[in-house]
């Protein structure tokens, strides 16, 4: 058996078992992009610095853009037993171009390696989530483009509470995600700093220029503390806390159009794209898109959970524990990337049953506010007397089986004489109109957070 080409004192065979404990190749085989990548701008930096020759760089980065095209077309399938993505990368080039491989690795250790291939595939995925926000962003914008004016009962403890419209209920959720989008993207230009030339964990007496490897990665500079630097995950830890909000944010949304598609509810009806059927119950469409969103939800926590703990007690600087920092952060990019595909295409396509909505608020008394703030604005009683009133209203059109918005001004003179001359601002059409503060529900407020949101999403893109 040849020699393990990273153990230079370590003489036996490895057992089988710690091989199985400690090769991450099964897994960090997914960084070989970010891996070629870093180690081409990293022989480019050698060259330029005088520490290999310009012949040894040609073979290094032709050797090593031949293991890329390898990799792509599966004739170098990454299973041969190496340690890691690194260490196989390293001896497939070795193998290509000869001695000039073993010169790559000079004035570099695997632990600077491995947190620039990490911290570049997570950059790019917290750009590419960013991205798929946006596009996100924009579906629920179409969809309140069409429902400014579509009543729908607004809850609070999932019961009535005032009218408001469906195009506010969606600025609520495009809301949320913009915070989650504006999160991704600090994350990536806060961490968009280059690990490469750290080395091991105290810089190199080689003379590297950290600053020519960083620009080539597209990194804004180097980092400043290599110490820091080789043990840090923070920026993984980042991504996974945003994916962990986001999908409580869509778990959330997933909850709400799970129950407005009920029998009970009918607000929408998601495409027969998204919905699934029973193996015994042959009248059944299931929502299970929104319901294995919600559910992903929790691996996405965990993931989060995961690193926290392992990074919790480490002493300066690299630790093996921190190879456990991959396979989540893989699971949790997948999770968000796919969640975020599938819940745009389910909101373009769900059908919004209006009529539905617009009755529902016909029940649950949804203008009674407006009539405790009439009495305030136009008859001078203090609040608290106000609503006491109003409740008194309330249980009167209990007791006749109607909404107080279907009470007429002789029912509500009933109650108090003063009510007689209120009974049309009841309408919940004016009641949502009615509230127009600034970022309230009526229909002009909603459109002018439309439009707001999306010169935001405009400023984005450009
Ligand atoms: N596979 C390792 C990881 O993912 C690479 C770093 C190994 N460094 C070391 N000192 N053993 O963390």
């Amino acid at each position: 058996m040849s020699k393990k080409i990273a153990s230079a004192r370590i003489s036996a065979e490895s057992s089988a078992l710690l091989k199985e404990l400690n090769d991450s190749l099964p897994f960090d085989k997914a960084l070989y992009r970010e891996d070629i990548r870093g180690s081409r701008a990293h022989a480019r930096m050698l060259m330029k610095q005088g520490i290999i020759s310009p012949e040894d760089f040609e073979a290094i980065d032709r050797g090593l853009a031949r293991v890329l095209e390898e990799i792509e077309s599966g004739a170098f399938t990454l299973d041969g037993g190496d340690e890691d993505i690194h260490m196989a990368i390293e001896r497939r080039l070795t193998e290509i171009v000869g001695d000039a491989g073993k010169r790559l690795h000079t004035a570099r250790s695997r632990n600077d390696q491995v947190a620039v291939d990490f911290r570049l595939y997570v950059l790019r995925h917290d750009r590419q989530i960013a991205s798929l926000l946006l596009d996100l962003i924009e579906s629920f914008l179409a969809v309140a483009r069409e429902h400014s004016e579509t009543l729908l009962p607004g809850m609070t403890h999932l019961q009535h509470a005032q009218p408001i419209n469906l195009g506010y209920h969606m600025l609520a959720y495009a809301s949320m995600f913009r915070r989650d989008y504006e999160r991704f993207v600090s994350s990536a230009e806060r961490n968009n700093l280059s690990p490469l030339g750290c080395a091991a964990l105290a810089g190199t007496p080689h003379p590297v220029d950290r600053r020519s490897t960083a620009e080539e990665l597209g990194f804004d500079e180097p980092t400043l503390n290599c110490l820091d630097t080789v043990s840090d995950r923070d920026f993984a830890l980042e991504i996974l806390f945003n994916i962990a909000t986001m999908m409580m944010h869509i778990s959330r949304l997933s909850e709400e159009l799970i129950l407005w598609s009920t029998s009970e509810f009918g607000f929408v009806r998601l495409s027969d794209k998204h919905a699934t059927g029973s193996s015994i119950m042959p009248q059944k469409k299931n929502p299970d898109i929104p319901e294995l969103l919600r559910g992903k939800t929790g691996r996405a926590y965990g993931n989060l959970m995961s690193l926290l703990t392992v990074m919790k007690g480490l002493p300066l600087a690299y630790n093996k524990d921190t190879q456990e920092d991959k396979e989540g952060v893989f699971d949790s990019v997948r999770t968000a990337e796919l969640s975020l595909r599938v819940l745009r295409e389910m909101i373009d396509e769900m059908e919004v049953n209006a009529e539905a909505m617009e009755r529902a608020c016909s029940r649950g008394h949804l203008s009674a506010t407006d009539l405790a703030d009439w009495l305030v604005r136009e008859q001078g009683l203090p609040f608290r007397d106000a609503y006491h009133l109003v409740g008194n209203a309330v249980n009167y059109a209990e007791e006749l089986d109607k909404d107080i918005s279907e009470l007429s001004a002789e029912e509500l003179s009933v109650v108090d004489e003063r009510l007689g001359e209120a009974c049309e601002l009841l309408d919940n059409r004016l009641s949502m109109n009615a509230r127009r503060s600034e970022g309230g529900t009526a229909t002009e407020r909603t459109r002018e957070q439309i439009v707001k949101m999306e010169e935001w999403v405009e400023a984005q893109r450009s």
